[in-house]
């Protein structure tokens, strides 16, 4: 197949950030994504009601064409009332639980989590989505194991307790975590991004260290990977499209302490429809980019479609902003796939 036509797509895990930045990397997403799942994680995070519904009318400034779906912050503050206010407010799709310390900007989040379960008791009433960071932050656990433990220590737990809380394991990483949501009840998902089903830790790590490749959850062993690339393919609407694009500065990156995360924006659809189709595959991509993450959100699918042509494609080797650099997941490659602009 040289050309493939799907119901636009929706990324259900990005990270924009604010202001310059936020600016360019939101038109990246536009131009694939008819809406995106907006991650709270900002230097200041997004906690409230208030703040959520701010940052939605800045993205809309800048795209007014696609739809953020906002997230807030898991934190000690959302009691009843709180969560009124969220669930009002149209735009909020889901209430994003980081441990503390595990990842970026995530020092205010969530101490103990056993200290959660009223609030997500008064989360499953409401029917609002806890969409989680599952990785403990525990810093005696090994890195390799900190989602494998988080899901043995806690979501066995939540997932048990609250059966109809909707929940999302966010950019699972492990055999574990596949395994876990396949034998979940139905309302526990995941969403898997284009790094964990292209790389494993020989990418990061082999051959000199590529700090562009380090994300959170880092990158396992490709058993871990194959587990993945599996579970995207399988055709179980359990597992959908989440690109976690998370753009952080060059210097951030090339750096003694590297910042985590890594920069997909710019050509998510393309390398999934490369991947999709390097595995024979791409008739599920509409089903895991467009449908399944949706169905899941309870929104109806995209009235608009995109088209992707085989075609050679070069990723750019950065992109300015702001007198800095970006460095683009897969930069200097290129890639099969290519969006049509029409
Ligand atoms: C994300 C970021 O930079 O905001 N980083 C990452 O490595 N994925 C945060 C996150 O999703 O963990
Ligand atoms: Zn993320």
């Amino acid at each position: 197949m040289n050309e493939i036509t799907i119901i636009k797509p929706d990324d259900m895990h990005l990270h924009i950030r604010e202001g310059q930045i936020m600016q360019t990397v939101i038109k990246h997403t536009a131009k694939q994504f008819a809406r995106a799942i907006i991650m709270p994680n900002l230097d200041n995070p997004i906690i409230d009601a208030e703040m959520a519904y701010n940052y939605f009318l800045d993205i809309k400034k800048t795209v007014p064409d696609f739809e953020p779906l906002m997230t807030i912050y898991f934190n000690e503050h959302l009691n009843n009332d709180a969560l009124d206010r969220i669930q009002k407010l149209e735009c909020v799709y889901g209430i994003k639980l980081y441990p503390s310390g595990v990842t970026t900007n995530s020092e205010k989040g969530i101490r103990s989590i056993d200290d959660c379960f009223s609030i997500f008791e008064n989360m499953e009433s409401k029917d609002i989505p806890l969409l989680l960071h599952g990785e403990v932050n525990d810093p005696s656990i090994d890195i390799f194991d900190r989602e494998k433990v988080f899901i043995d220590k806690y979501l066995v737990k939540i997932c048990k307790s609250f059966p109809k809380l909707r929940v999302v394991l966010e950019h699972i990483s492990t055999k574990e975590a596949v395994d876990f949501v396949v034998e979940a009840h139905k309302n526990v998902a995941a969403t898997i991004t284009p790094q964990h089903m292209l790389l494993n830790r020989n990418d990061l790590l082999s051959g000199g260290i590529k700090p562009h490749n380090y994300c959170l959850p880092i990158v396992k062993r490709s058993s871990h990977q194959k587990a993945i690339l599996n579970a995207a393919m399988s055709g179980n609407k359990k597992f959908f499209l989440g690109t976690d694009s998370a753009p952080h500065f060059k210097h951030q990156k090339e750096s003694s302490c590297g910042c985590a995360g890594i920069y997909s924006a710019l050509t998510a659809i393309e390398i999934y429809a490369q991947i999709f189709d390097e595995h024979n595959e791409i008739n599920k991509l509409e089903n895991f980019a467009s449908k399944f993450g949706a169905e899941f959100y309870k929104l109806s699918y995209n009235s608009d479609k995109i088209t992707l042509i085989k075609n050679d494609n070069f990723v750019p080797n950065k992109i300015e902003v702001e007198n800095q650099e970006l460095i683009p997941f897969l930069a200097g490659e290129s890639l099969k796939w290519q969006l049509k602009i029409n």
